[in-house]
């Protein structure tokens, strides 16, 4: 990907597996957002490919992306914080369901996707929360309902940036503990910062310094890299914990 002559990420490959929580990392500025807008079709690669479970995808636009099964949150969340929780979700179940009209606008399709919301809600924990308007919620409720209308959307894949950014450490554990989950349906390629969380629930880490990828592996393979120790030479405290 080019910004006029920077060169932001270069010759990055990434194999996300099936089941698996997929952690890129590396300092800020290192392209881990340029490689996620590449791959989601928020900008187009100057070269390379995008494969999803095989299709070569480069360039698509967002929506058929989503149709695809790639969904992202920050891109395609559309919180609406006067609606409950429940509301949320069964909006996004309904718009996956609306390429059959019919469906969407029978009394039966309201249902099947109140019940669907319903599940989502309860596999991620929401549930108790079901009939709160999004307003209300706290701050790491709200990132998780985002990821519940993200999975409403049945993706095989969930692109994730930052997603515990301004959590507690109590929402962070939470949002930690669901990622691994949601792997076992749905792989996740996550954009992480907090070093702890990412060791402690990645199979896989690629590491990315100025555009390029580093090194790639599981995490403790990944950590005992002298080359990324280098990279992160000022959050060293991070890697030992
Ligand atoms: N729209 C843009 N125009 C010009 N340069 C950009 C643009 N977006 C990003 N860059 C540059 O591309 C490089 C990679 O940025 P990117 O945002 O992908 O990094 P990042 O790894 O996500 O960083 P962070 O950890 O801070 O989120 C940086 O040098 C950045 O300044
Ligand atoms: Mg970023």
């Amino acid at each position: 990907m080019m910004f006029g002559a920077l060169r932001a990420v270069d010759d990055v490959s990434l194999e996300v597996q099936a089941g698996h929580v997929h952690s890129l990392i590396g300092p800020n500025g290192a392209g881990k957002t340029t490689a996620f807008n590449c791959i989601s079709g928020v900008c187009r690669p100057a070269g390379g490919q995008v494969l999803l479970n095989g299709a070569d995808v480069t360039g698509w636009p967002s929506h058929r992306l989503v149709s695809a099964g790639m969904a992202r949150t920050f891109q395609i969340t559309k919180v609406f914080g006067e609606l409950t929780v429940l509301e949320n979700v069964a909006l996004a179940t309904r718009s996956r369901m609306g390429c059959n009209l019919q469906v969407w606008g029978s009394a039966r399709g309201r249902t099947d996707a109140t019940a669907q919301a319903a599940e989502i809600l309860k596999l991620l924990g929401l549930d108790g929360s079901a009939d709160a308007t999004a307003d209300h919620l706290a701050h790491g409720d709200k990132r998780v309902l985002e990821i519940a209308i993200a999975l409403a959307l049945r993706p095989t894949v969930l692109l994730l940036d930052e997603p515990t950014a301004g959590m507690s450490t109590g929402e962070t554990q939470r949002a930690a503990e669901l990622i691994r989950s949601i792997a076992q349906r749905t792989s996740v390629l996550l954009v992480e910062h907090d070093m702890e969380m990412v060791l402690g629930i990645s199979d896989i880490i690629t590491v990315m310094t100025q555009g390029r990828v580093i090194a790639s592996g599981p995490p403790a393979v990944v950590s005992a890299d002298t080359r990324v120790q280098d990279a992160y030479l000022g959050a060293v405290d991070a890697w030992s914990t």
